[in-house]
């Protein structure tokens, strides 16, 4: 069984004391939920405070990207070295990282690399833009950017994948299930292809864009969903709690819902 995975991402949101406000508001609800993986991507710069308050609990710290190199003239940039002590976990490849900072798919597959070396659980995102969502090429970009992410990789191991289609990200318009659903099947059957049966029944695969508390069920009711990346929703601690608590009772059987 995929253990459900729901992930906030904060962005560039929250001055170090709001974050340590924002997580001191969380930590209680979101450690009471069972049979749920549960992580926070808060500014590069409370990663260290959030460390320490979340230390020998059951939540996951993540970053929202990371460079590749892991010390060196590399003016601004964190490497995997310094996440790999503090965080279990790293966004790379979103789309607004590709969108505003010249990510590419070549860095994105050196990131996954440099991740998994260092153990950090990379959380790999894909997605097409609004003109190629409209031209019917979602599988096409998706397919393209999974082969240059895992371009030599032999076998995935921890990685999650999220489906993250730009028109949806931040626009108050999240894709439909039965859309996410479909495009996440495809993106399973290329794990397939490439990493064989095993592999692609083990991977996690999240869809993101515009989850909230109200759509949440709509999405993690679907079969080949296994979680969400939730942005804006995340920077509320009720409504993201309550994001968690659904995906625990849809997709955790009861049995394992008891502390
Ligand atoms: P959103 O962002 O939930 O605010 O749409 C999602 C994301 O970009 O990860």
């Amino acid at each position: 069984m995929r253990i459900p995975f729901i992930v906030g991402n904060w962005k560039m949101n929250t001055t170090v004391a709001e974050a340590v406000y924002l997580m001191d508001a969380m930590v209680n609800g979101l450690e009471d939920i069972q049979g749920v993986e549960i992580a926070v991507c808060p500014p590069f710069v409370s990663i260290f405070p959030l460390y320490e308050m979340l230390r020998g609990g059951n939540l996951l710290l993540g970053a929202q990207t990371m460079d590749f190199h892991d010390s060196g003239a590399y003016t601004g940039e964190v490497s995997p070295l310094m996440l790999a002590p503090l965080c279990q976990t790293v966004i790379l490849g979103h789309s607004e990282r590709r969108q505003y900072y010249g990510e590419t798919d070549t860095t994105v597959s050196r990131k996954l690399r440099a991740a998994l070396q260092y153990r950090l659980m990379p959380i790999v995102c894909v997605g097409e833009n609004l003109e190629e969502h409209e031209a019917g090429q979602c599988s096409e970009v998706i397919l393209r950017q999974l082969a240059a992410a895992f371009e030599g990789i032999t076998e995935p191991k921890n990685t999650v994948i999220a489906y993250e289609p730009l028109w949806a990200i931040g626009t108050g318009q999240a894709a439909d299930g039965l859309h996410a659903n479909e495009t996440i099947s495809t993106i399973r059957q290329a794990v397939y292809d490439r990493f064989g049966a095993q592999a692609a029944g083990a991977i996690r695969i999240l869809y993101g864009g515009s989850v909230t508390a109200a759509n949440i069920a709509e999405f993690i009711s679907q079969p080949e969903i296994d979680g969400a990346l939730v942005g804006s929703a995340s920077l509320k601690d009720a409504e993201f709690i309550r994001i968690c608590q659904i995906t625990s009772e849809i997709k955790v059987p009861p049995e394992l819902r008891q502390r």
